[in-house]
């Protein structure tokens, strides 16, 4: 029997991050530990009350831990123009029966990597004030973590900015901690999140699996479809679920080590993550970057996942 890789999930749901959370809790290769919830796609009564209703819908009992309402020391940006009033506008999900638990998301983390025999993998799909809080305030875990899998930053090229990816640049002084933490960071941004493209006909693969999950998600992804329709994308990237689908299957996405740092004070640059692509600084490549997917396999992938729902 292959052992379970202990994983929390940090996250600001958010359509993306509801499947990444499905596509977890789907899956025989994780044990997902916990739920940590931060502010970013809306505020964080709205994703709060979001990953309670999709994790309730979906029969999941899980420990669900409130975060963080707002960046280390900015003011929160939100998302509402690609997730809607209510971070996860489309379906019409009932009100969840589950409650979050009564530690916040950073000492629920350090519980679960202090009671841990095993190193925890940390998955934020969200802005990373949550993670970075977690690492001021319990420096002595660091080293029992064994990864963190993101999605956040590009190499080339932003989403909300020219420069920066929307969960850098809502907390960029966070993300400049976690980068610098010395933990090992497989970074799954733009390069690779606008190649895991769902198409129309995916979408429809998915709602033909039947069940009320996988017509959720399909509802979801409906409603994600239509500002990326507007945007000019030919499908919905799937940001998220990458930063998971590593976890569950490294052999998905192409990745390349290289040095990241993040841009905290740039005019134009806010947010960035700078990638040294052609190794010019010589510094230490602290980063695993993804630039490709295996698009048809993750598609695989998430049908597979709804599929156990049924
Ligand atoms: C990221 O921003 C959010 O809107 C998505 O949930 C994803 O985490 C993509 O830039
Ligand atoms: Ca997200």
């Amino acid at each position: 029997m292959i052992n379970k890789i202990p994983v929390i999930i940090d996250c600001d749901p958010g359509h993306d991050d509801a499947i990444a959370l499905l596509l977890a809790f789907a899956s025989e290769r994780l044990d997902v530990k916990g739920v940590t919830i931060v502010g970013g796609n809306q505020t964080l009564e709205k994703t709060l009350n979001n990953a309670l209703k999709v994790l309730s819908f979906a029969d999941i009992n899980v420990p669900v831990a409130k975060g963080a309402d707002k960046p280390l020391m900015r003011e929160l940006i939100i998302a509402p123009e690609v997730h809607g009033d209510s971070g996860l506008d489309g379906p019409c999900l009932p009100e969840s029966h589950l409650k979050p638990c009564d530690l916040s998301a950073v000492e629920f983390i350090a519980k679960i990597v202090k009671e841990s025999e095993e190193k925890i993998t940390l998955i934020p799909t969200g802005a990373l004030t949550n993670i970075a809080q977690f690492l001021i305030c319990y420096p002595e875990l660091k080293n029992k973590i064994e990864r963190i899998s993101l999605m956040g930053g590009a190499c080339f090229g932003g989403n909300w900015t020219p420069a920066a990816e929307f969960n850098i640049l809502v907390d960029p002084e966070a993300a400049d901690i976690v980068f610098k933490s010395g933990i090992p960071i497989t970074m799954s941004g733009l390069d690779v999140t606008h190649r895991a493209l769902i198409y129309k006909e995916d979408i429809e693969r998915i709602r033909a699996i039947g069940g009320k999950v996988a017509v959720m998600v399909a509802e979801l992804l409906d409603f994600f479809s239509k500002f990326h329709g507007q945007m000019g994308f030919e499908g919905s990237p799937l940001h998220d679920p990458c930063a998971v689908a590593w976890v569950i299957d490294p052999t998905i996405l192409k990745t390349k080590k290289l040095h990241v740092d993040i841009e905290t004070k740039g005019e134009h640059t806010l947010g960035c993550t700078v990638v040294d692509y052609y190794d010019v600084l010589k510094k230490e490549k602290n980063v695993e970057v993804a630039f490709d997917i295996d698009r048809e396999r993750f598609v695989d992938m998430l049908v597979q996942a709804m599929n156990n729902y049924k």
